[in-house]
């Protein structure tokens, strides 16, 4: 039987839907949610995704300004711009997106963004609070995969989940979500990454196998348990002279074969990476809430 296929963009406009109320109540309350983002350098990928989050932001009715900085900025002049944006009322969400150019340190810029603005999700604040099942800002493409599966009606709990890749952006706080007390989660969790030896061993015992490795179609249909769940992360550029833009996207997984082994797949394009925006969005909003009854002094 052909898999099911699960498309991003479904769940991202059922997420984004929901938000327009949400952010009509923070204007009612005198706050327009806002984002910034901080892009620094030319890489031409992260120009793409930077675009599109601020188109995101206008279709929802989220106030955002994207900061384009040259790749000579130094630590001193982007850490002093957080400084200011950490304090800037029209901004409840701060993002910087990564990679920063090699003589940047991104861990003292995480580090600088507020805790309460932090809508990436990655600052040790936020990544704490999910290991210990507090409410946190979840990294957005990992919130992404979770909502994406709550939506099909995925059950997690008791499954064999097997994670591939152990990036602070995707792979661990993917673990650190799947084995949460929760009720879209309760799973038993395996992670493999370039150490992990026999990774077929692993793979082939994944009930819902997410792969977030960055390798251009790595997982062959004889690494896939029949019937299994793939969830596949990766978007990589592979040269194609066929195309007009002189490359296509593909996956992590080798999408053809694997789609006649499982139960159900996410396609590239058009799968986890549309979820990842409307899950900023989602923390975005949830920022600008927060903000509103701290102002209230609590008082809702
Ligand atoms: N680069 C790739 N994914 C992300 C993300 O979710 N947030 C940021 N800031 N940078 C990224």
């Amino acid at each position: 039987m052909e898999a099911k296929i699960l498309h991003g963009k479904v769940v991202a406009e059922a997420v984004m839907e929901g938000l327009k109320a949400r952010i009509e109540k923070c204007i009612d309350n005198g706050i327009r949610p806002g984002l910034v983002v901080v892009i620094v350098g030319e890489d031409p990928a992260s120009q793409v995704y930077v675009t599109n989050k601020a188109r995101a932001c206008e279709l929802v009715g989220i106030y955002s300004e994207t900061l384009r900085l040259p790749a000579e900025t130094t630590q001193k002049e982007l850490n002093e711009l957080i400084d200011q944006l950490n304090i800037d009322d029209r901004f409840h969400g701060i993002l910087v997106q990564m990679p920063l150019p090699k003589h940047l340190n991104e861990i003292e810029i995480i580090e600088r963004i507020s805790p309460q603005k932090d809508v990436d999700g990655f600052h040790p604040m936020s990544v704490g609070r999910l290991v210990q099942g507090q409410s946190a800002f979840l990294p957005c493409t990992p919130a992404g995969v979770m909502e994406m599966l709550a939506y099909y009606n995925i059950e997690t709990k008791g499954k064999h989940v097997v994670i591939i890749g152990r990036s602070n952006i995707v792979g661990k706080p993917m673990l650190n979500l799947m084995y949460q007390k929760s009720e879209h989660a309760n799973a038993t969790v395996t992670i493999c990454h370039t150490g992990t030896q026999n990774m077929e061993e692993h793979t082939l015992r994944a009930d819902i196998l997410i792969v977030a490795a960055g390798v251009p179609e790595m997982i062959k249909a004889g690494m896939v348990k029949e019937d299994a769940i793939v969830i596949d992360v990766g978007v990589n550029r592979v040269d194609d002279e066929t195309k007009k833009r002189g490359y296509r996207l593909v996956g992590d997984v080798a999408y053809d074969e694997v789609k006649e082994r499982c139960s159900a797949i996410t396609p590239v394009p058009g799968g986890v990476g549309l979820m990842t925006i409307a899950m900023l969005m989602k923390n975005t909003v949830q920022a600008a809430e927060d903000h509103i009854i701290l102002k209230n002094n609590g008082k809702e």
